[in-house]
């Protein structure tokens, strides 16, 4: 299908046509058969990326299944997901991890890239087999112990050096386990007024500093999963300053929600880092600015009801976040389309190796994976209409800034009128 984008705004400059056929940006009108789509007040930025999403199969597709959340990511205008390795059975060997792809590949709703854990059953005991998964069909290159910290150094050490030959890059869960023994929320004054066992920021920032130190000594690549504290960002300033090759993202809920909201005990706001203070939040929002996080990353992390609507002691941690990031992005920044499209496209395309994504859509001949958005159109989050099959949003009756109103994977609409098309 060829299609005419009419009177588009390209990342917020002056409106323009631009033409898709063949699955690419061109140069020249399709003629009579493309469809044209009023896009006038859209602004059309490359398709997002999300380098670290729960999709929950294998094991828990009442929760989520590569559809259903291939889906809510097209609705929240991406093009490109990495699904996460902690699945049931785990993403540690060559055969999970070609699955999960091949799931992504019949969906045809975005590209999943699968990430491979990095030891055996996520047990943080023996490395699993890396080589494999980066061979495999499935071409993993992003490694990840997610949900659980790479914890032993030696281990991460190693793991750093594996990947090193394949330009694989690891991306740590930063929780320093034995300091965050039954911990429920964020250990500060709130805990201490609720009587919660405090999660300390101290938890994440050593590992962040020991894992900058061990990528600094191997020379290897570093990626630090959803940094939700001030001192991190301190940590990866100098780390950065002194040329070590990491990157970081932080979730849009680390963007705009804090501690405060476990006060009411409503287990929708447990989540692992977990909500942090307003001086972490405007660290982490200054850091996004200045580059010292790379990009926003969802961690999409949907549950099942009885897994989340019960006592906050019992609750999984994790929030839904594919159909609400670039809401939440555009509320807490305003329409700073470069940053949006640089922090939540090409930076995380590049960070997982997908050259189709993040392109130049004022150039002809780039892969057509973009998103339009009409950031007027202000909207109600209502859980029972999300795509996800979890119904876990923090931000349900909130009212949102920017409607996706249509996305495209190479060509083709994966979402139009604000609808999945499949
Ligand atoms: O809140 C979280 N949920 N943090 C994690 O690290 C894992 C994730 C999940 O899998 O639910
Ligand atoms: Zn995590």
């Amino acid at each position: 299908m060829a299609y005419l984008l009419k009177g588009v705004s390209i990342l917020g400059a002056a409106p323009t046509d631009l033409h898709i056929s063949d699955g690419v940006i061109s140069a020249e009108p399709a003629g009579q058969d493309a469809e044209v789509i009023d896009a006038s007040g859209l602004v059309a930025l490359p398709g997002l990326v999300d380098v670290h999403t729960h999709l929950r199969e294998p094991g828990r597709e009442d929760a989520e299944t590569v559809e259903t959340g291939s889906r809510a990511a097209a609705l929240g205008g991406y093009t490109a997901v990495c699904a996460m390795a902690n699945t049931s059975p785990v993403a540690d060997t060559a055969g999970v991890v070609e699955q999960v792809w091949r799931l992504g590949r019949e969906a045809g709703l975005v590209d999943v890239q699968p990430i491979g854990a990095v030891t055996v059953g996520l047990a943080g005991k023996q490395m699993a087999e890396l080589g494999a998964m980066a061979s495999s069909a499935a071409g993993v290159r992003i490694f990840s112990d997610d949900g659980f910290c790479v914890a032993d150094p030696k281990l991460m050490r190693r793991a750093l050096e594996y990947v090193k030959a394949f330009d694989g890059v690891i991306a740590q869960h930063a929780e320093e386990p034995r300091l965050t023994e039954g911990a429920q929320m964020h250990e500060g004054e709130v805990s201490t007024r609720l009587g919660l066992t405090g999660w300390p920021a101290v938890a994440e920032e050593a590992i962040i500093a020991r894992d900058v130190l061990l990528a600094e000594h191997v020379g290897s690549r570093l990626h630090v999963c959803h940094v939700s504290t001030a001192g991190s960002v301190e940590v990866l300033r100098q780390a950065k300053a002194r040329g070590v090759r990491v990157t970081a993202e932080v979730t849009p809920h680390h963007l705009l929600l804090t501690d405060e909201l476990a006060s009411g005990y409503d287990p929708v706001f447990k989540v692992n880092p977990p909500l942090r203070t307003r001086k972490d939040v405007e660290a982490l929002r200054q850091a996004l600015l200045d580059g010292v996080i790379d990009v926003v990353a969802t961690d999409h992390a949907p549950h099942a009801v009885q897994d989340k609507e019960c006592e906050w002691s019992y609750a999984r941690p994790g929030m839904l976040g594919l159909e609400t990031a670039l809401p939440i992005v555009l509320s807490v920044f305003g329409p700073k389309w470069e940053l949006i499209a640089d922090r939540m496209s090409i930076a995380p395309a590049r960070i997982a190796g997908l050259d189709s994504h993040g392109g130049d859509l004022t150039r002809a001949g780039t892969p057509a994976n973009l998103t339009l958005v009409d950031p007027a159109a202000r909207w109600v989050v209502d859980p029972a209409e999300l795509a996800s099959r979890s119904r876990n949003t923090p931000y349900a009756g909130h009212t949102l800034p920017g409607r996706i109103v249509a996305t495209f994977l190479r060509g083709e609409a994966t979402v139009l009128d604000g609808k999945a098309v499949k």
